[in-house]
């Protein structure tokens, strides 16, 4: 491969040096006899290709606004060899031609940088696909210029100092798979055309988003992975959700202020795995077409205003392994259900369940159900007990074994990379 030198740094620095001269010609003041020292390194560094001496410059002007690096990353960062040498750069095969090699993607996670901005980094690397930057200190707002990237598809800044409205720069982009914004502090609202977007994995919790309805179109997303938990997002439980049946797997609601009833339709999500809107202010029956969440293993609804008896259907699911209804005011279980108390599946303490340890006392399960009566659902009751698919055979999956695998959702909510 041809080795290609990089002599404009070098021509540039050199006008520099000579243009207060040239500027003196006509006047009286002269040239300083000794010019400023030069940076060493920027002189006839040889690059692999010169896409990578294009974004030499970039990332040494980067390296210059960093104010913290405790472990030492970017010493690094010198020369020219940034395919090997420097740490978080990773090159690739570009798209476009198979004989160059480029800066493909950068990986800072939990390298504790600090930087007032990124802005005139990420967005000017042409070539750059993907940049994770878990546990750093970067603030500032996503420049809007990173949507000219033409392979960029990953993007995650979780926990960093980011503020300001939800990066639109986003919207622009059309091959975006992963977004992951999760521990920052973004306000505003969460545009619609995010659910537009060709996302696999959509991270926003633990943001400052402003109090705001869950967008309506969240159904029409094409993630497999959503996670609003611990924001503030009010009104009910979209019902285009039961759009996402062919796609979503983890959605976790938990810790906002939704309202109204659990729409049926959460029962067409046959490949989830876990359902978590815990901590809200859901109220109405649990539906009885949770019975066909096939695929279901957490499944939590604890505290929240639900009423009504577990249905025993859901109580069948063959994959459950945590049904978590604790603070509710339930007051009926059946027999099935039952026997996942007993095996510590389902827990329903602290409800109105009369004959069971740790429920509520029965002046507050009065209290509800006194005022319950002037709160209706906005579907018809019999949605409530309607199956919508096939009708379920009892005890056809052996019971499950606890299975400990790692949960892609519930880990976004901590702070850690992924
Ligand atoms: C630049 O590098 C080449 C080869 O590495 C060398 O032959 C040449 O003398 C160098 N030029 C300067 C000005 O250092
Ligand atoms: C980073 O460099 C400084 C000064 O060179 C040194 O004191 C410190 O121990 C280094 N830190 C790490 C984590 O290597
Ligand atoms: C592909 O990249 C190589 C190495 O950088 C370069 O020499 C060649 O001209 C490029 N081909 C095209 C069509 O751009
Ligand atoms: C970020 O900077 C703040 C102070 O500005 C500091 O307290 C905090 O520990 C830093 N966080 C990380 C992850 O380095
Ligand atoms: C962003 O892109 C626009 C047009 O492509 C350009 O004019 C502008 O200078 C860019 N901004 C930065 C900060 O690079
Ligand atoms: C879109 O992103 C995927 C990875 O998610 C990648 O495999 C594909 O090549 C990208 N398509 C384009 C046109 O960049
Ligand atoms: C969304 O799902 C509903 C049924 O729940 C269906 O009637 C509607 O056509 C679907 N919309 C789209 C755009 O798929
Ligand atoms: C079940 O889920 C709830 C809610 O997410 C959680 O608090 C509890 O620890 C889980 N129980 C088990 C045994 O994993």
């Amino acid at each position: 491969m041809a080795s290609i030198s990089l002599l404009i740094r070098q021509f540039i620095y050199t006008s520099l040096i000579f243009l207060p001269c040239l500027l003196c010609v006509n006047s009286t003041c002269s040239c300083s006899p000794s010019p400023p020292p030069l940076p060493s390194l920027d002189f006839n560094l040889t690059f692999e290709d010169i896409r990578l001496a294009v974004v030499y410059p970039i990332i040494q002007s980067f390296k210059k606004t960093i104010t913290a690096d405790p472990f030492n990353k970017t010493k690094t960062w010198v020369g020219s060899d940034i395919c090997n040498k420097y740490e978080g750069f990773f090159c690739d095969i570009p798209p476009d031609n198979s004989s160059a090699k480029a800066l493909a993607a950068i990986d800072f996670n939990g390298f504790q940088l600090a930087a007032p901005t990124l802005e005139g980094f990420i967005d000017q690397l042409p070539d750059l696909a993907i940049f994770h930057a878990n546990t750093n200190n970067f603030s500032g707002i996503i420049s809007p210029n990173i949507s000219n990237l033409p392979y960029f598809y990953e993007l995650d800044i979780s926990n960093n100092r980011f503020f300001g409205e939800f990066p639109q720069a986003v919207l622009g982009m059309n091959n975006i798979s992963f977004l992951d914004i999760r521990y920052n502090f973004f306000t505003g609202t969460v545009p619609q055309q995010v659910f537009m977007q060709t996302l696999d994995v959509l991270f926003i919790n633990n943001n400052n988003f402003k109090r705001q309805p869950l967008p309506q179109n969240l159904g029409f997303t094409s993630a497999l992975y959503l996670t609003f938990a611990n924001n503030k997002f009010t009104g009910p439980i979209p019902r285009s959700i039961g759009n996402a049946s062919s796609t979503l797997l983890e959605v976790l609601f938990l810790n906002n202020q939704l309202t109204g009833c659990i729409p049926y339709e959460i029962g067409l999500l046959q490949k989830a795995t876990v359902f978590d809107a815990g901590n809200n202010f859901l109220t109405g029956p649990l539906p009885w077409s949770l019975g066909c969440l096939d695929s279901i293993e957490q499944l939590n609804f604890a505290g929240n205003f639900l009423y009504g008896e577990v249905p025993e259907v859901v109580c069948l699911l063959g994959n459950l392994l945590n049904l978590s209804l604790s603070d509710n005011y339930f007051t009926h279980v059946g027999p099935v259900c039952r026997k996942l108390i007993k095996k510590r599946v389902l827990d329903v303490r602290d409800n109105c369940i009369y004959g069971l340890p740790d429920q509520k006392s029965l002046g507050e399960c009065w209290w509800f159900f006194f005022y319950s009566r002037f709160w209706h659902c906005q579907y018809p009751w019999w949605l409530s007990t309607y199956v919508p698919c096939k009708t379920y055979t009892p005890f056809k999956k052996a019971p499950p074994v606890g299975s400990k695998r790692r949960l892609m959702s519930y880990a976004a909510l901590g702070r850690e990379r992924l």
